[in-house]
């Protein structure tokens, strides 16, 4: 029997087949840039169950969808979530299955997470400086971070280290994570700093613009430029090292946008799908999906006509120029 796959398209030229899914708003980091001290979180019952998720990612398969990303707040921090991936490339070998963890809690669980055909990881480290850490995310856990991607490369997986750029608080460090890349087969991808909504800790003078880190970096190694088309490369620009094993890369939300060729789709540890991060309009999946009367189809049908109205983000951005990107945390949307 052929599939009958749907395409998710919108108006604006571009097909939908990357999806990423939030398994929880909880982490045990406090990354001041991302969540309060003091964080309040979404009571059990009112988050996705791992069926439910299942459910969505049988359904997206129908629609298009190649790729998912597993985000949280950290996914690692929700019990099952290891048995959970391994069923999802059970159910589902072919899928471009990934997830983005901090890496805290990584280490011990490898084995299974690269049975579980996760092939590429993303682990964000924001420091290479062990005090330093402690003080941006609240736990020290540095070397556990550092041990999670050595891990995580000897047992052959890809991984990618996001590195939030701030200024004032890591832009000292560009020198020593160019040689951290230099030392292993990985992308370190600086990432802007979104002045997200619900988090007031820091302002946008962090703001490390991607123009900025590049013409930084050259000081401290020669960059060579990786062409575009080279395969799935996503919003980031990247750049080989001269002499070096990785690479690095920026990730520019703000300064420079990647709207016209964005092909995700986002949902909340709640259900709610969101089709752009700069927009805060959402689409309730959940109740669809629990309706006694209501189908699969009905869910497929409900994305679909959401992504064919899936916004330009800079548009969005020009209008509120000076507030927050959007009203929610970014823990609660999965980044
Ligand atoms: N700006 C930029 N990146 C952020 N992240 C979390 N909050 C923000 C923000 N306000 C990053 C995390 C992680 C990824 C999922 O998103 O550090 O690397
Ligand atoms: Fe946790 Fe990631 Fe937010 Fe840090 S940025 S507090 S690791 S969800």
């Amino acid at each position: 029997m052929t599939r009958n796959v749907l395409q998710i398209r919108d108006g604006h030229g571009r097909r939908a087949s990357y999806m990423r899914i939030s398994v929880t708003d909880r982490c045990n980091l406090r990354c001041r840039y991302c969540m309060p001290r003091e964080a309040e979180f979404i009571p059990h019952d009112k988050i996705l169950s791992y069926e439910e998720i299942e459910q969505l990612i049988a359904l997206s398969s129908d629609l298009g969808i190649t790729k998912v990303r597993l985000t949280g707040g950290e996914p690692f921090v929700r019990r099952g979530f290891t048995d959970f991936l391994k069923r999802v490339h059970g159910n589902n070998p072919g899928l471009d299955l990934r997830v983005t963890t901090n890496g805290t809690l990584l280490r011990p669980l490898l084995d299974e997470v690269a049975a579980a055909g996760v092939q590429v990881l993303n682990i964000s480290l924001d420091t290479l400086y062990p005090g330093r850490f402690q003080a941006l995310t609240g736990l020290d856990a540095h070397a556990e971070v550092v041990g999670a991607i050595d891990g995580a490369l000897a047992h052959g997986l890809r991984v990618k280290v996001n590195v939030v750029g701030l200024r004032g608080v890591n832009d000292d460090e560009l020198g020593s994570f160019i040689r951290f890349a230099s030392e292993r087969p990985v992308d370190v991808r600086f990432i802007e700093f979104m002045p997200m909504g619900g988090c007031v800790a820091w302002s946008p003078e962090k703001l490390w613009p991607a123009e900025d880190i590049i013409e930084e970096a050259g000081h401290h190694a020669d960059l060579e430029a990786v062409a575009r088309s080279e395969g799935d490369q996503g919003p980031v620009r990247l750049f080989r090292l001269a002499g070096g094993l990785g690479r690095i890369g920026v990730i520019s939300p703000m300064s420079n946008h990647f709207c016209g060729s964005c092909n995700r789709l986002r949902i909340t540890s709640t259900g709610k799908l969101r089709t752009c991060l700069y927009s805060d309009r959402e689409y309730r999946l959940r109740p669809i999906l629990a309706h006694p009367r209501l189908s699969i189809e009905a869910v497929k049908q409900v994305i679909l006509r959401a992504g064919r109205h899936k916004p330009l983000g800079y548009d969005i951005l020009n209008h509120r120029l000076g507030g927050a990107v959007c009203s929610t945390h970014m823990s609660a949307i999965g980044g």
